[in-house]
């Protein structure tokens, strides 16, 4: 469990994280989104213990990351957002380092350590230093070594960027894998679609504080609805015909009449059918994660 406690993060005379408060509970995983420059990575890098708050506290499985941070580290397994290695090193032997920094010996750690190769698809590279990694074969290799020591705490900073599809699923299944285990994790991305498909709440940042936490009944019900429509024939005319039911916006191929507690499909289908538009979608639509974040902060 990590608990963060009135976190502030200042360089210089800026502000990064402002007052923020954040708990993460074991067997849950926390979503955090926030524009580039909302303080994701700060608040991440505070509780890793490699820069030191301002002021407030961060506390992992009860240990202070700042006066007990030996301790505290051991409980944290964190997958920094650019992934940096020894270059020269191989992967089998740096991941036995790691494991020996946690006092762990080498020959205990082996067959984990291929397993976990073998898992996430880089055990054919076994034989190749790190400086030769693509981007994504290092993420993977980076979550391997979070992993070192067992760890009942996860920092997972932009993972899933970079990876092919498959190893997203695959990083997805291992993180809720981890969550079943009784883990605390924090993962913060961009991709809102994957926060919503594995978060238990979502932490939605800006300007270095949380402005809004969502919990998965949140999420269900996000804001107003709308009616998303196409038809196989627009024209310039169909804005206008639509701007009767309220509000309506275009994302290329798609028209959603915004904020239509009123207004009913049927209705809408009847005119546009009325002014020979052929409608082939028509549908009430909660709004998306996407749509209520962007809303959040702008
Ligand atoms: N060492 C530093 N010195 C000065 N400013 C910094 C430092 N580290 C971070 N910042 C600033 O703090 C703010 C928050 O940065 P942070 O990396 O936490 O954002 P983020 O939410 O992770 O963004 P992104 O989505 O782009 O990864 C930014 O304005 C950044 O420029
Ligand atoms: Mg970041």
């Amino acid at each position: 469990m990590i608990t963060i406690t009135n976190l502030t993060k200042t360089f210089k005379n800026f502000k990064a994280v402002n007052n923020l408060n954040m708990e993460i509970n074991n067997g849950e995983i926390l979503g955090l989104a926030g524009l580039n420059g909302a303080g994701k990575s700060t608040t991440i890098r505070a509780t890793t213990g490699i820069i030191f708050p301002t002021s407030g506290k961060i506390m992992v499985d009860n240990y202070n990351i700042v006066t007990n941070k030996v301790e505290a580290s051991k409980h944290i397994g964190w997958v920094p957002e650019l992934p940096n290695f020894e270059p020269d090193s191989k992967p089998i032997p740096l991941l036995k380092y790691y494991a020996g920094l946690y006092g762990i010996k080498s020959k205990d750690v082996e067959n984990e350590i291929v397993e976990l190769m073998k898992r996430f698809d880089i055990y054919a590279y076994k034989n190749r230093k790190l400086r030769y990694y693509s981007q994504g074969m290092k993420k993977r290799f980076s979550l391997i070594a979070s992993m070192m020591g067992n760890p009942d705490n996860f920092l997972f900073d932009e993972t899933l960027n970079g990876l092919d599809p498959q190893g997203v699923k695959e990083v997805r299944d291992f993180i809720i894998d981890l969550k079943k285990q009784g883990k605390s994790i924090l993962l913060s991305s961009h991709i809102l679609s994957e926060l919503q498909n594995v978060a238990d709440r979502i932490a939605i940042m800006k300007d270095g504080a949380i402005i809004k936490t969502l919990t998965r009944d949140d999420l269900k019900n996000l804001g107003t609805t709308g009616i998303k429509i196409h038809v196989k024939n627009p024209d310039d005319k169909i804005d206008n015909l639509l701007s009767n039911f309220g509000e309506t916006v275009s994302d290329g191929y798609y028209y959603i009449i915004k904020k239509t507690e009123n207004a009913d499909p049927s209705e809408v289908n009847d005119e546009l059918v009325r002014a020979n538009y052929k409608v082939d979608y028509i549908s009430m639509e909660n709004e998306t994660l996407e749509d209520y974040f962007l809303n959040m902060v702008r």
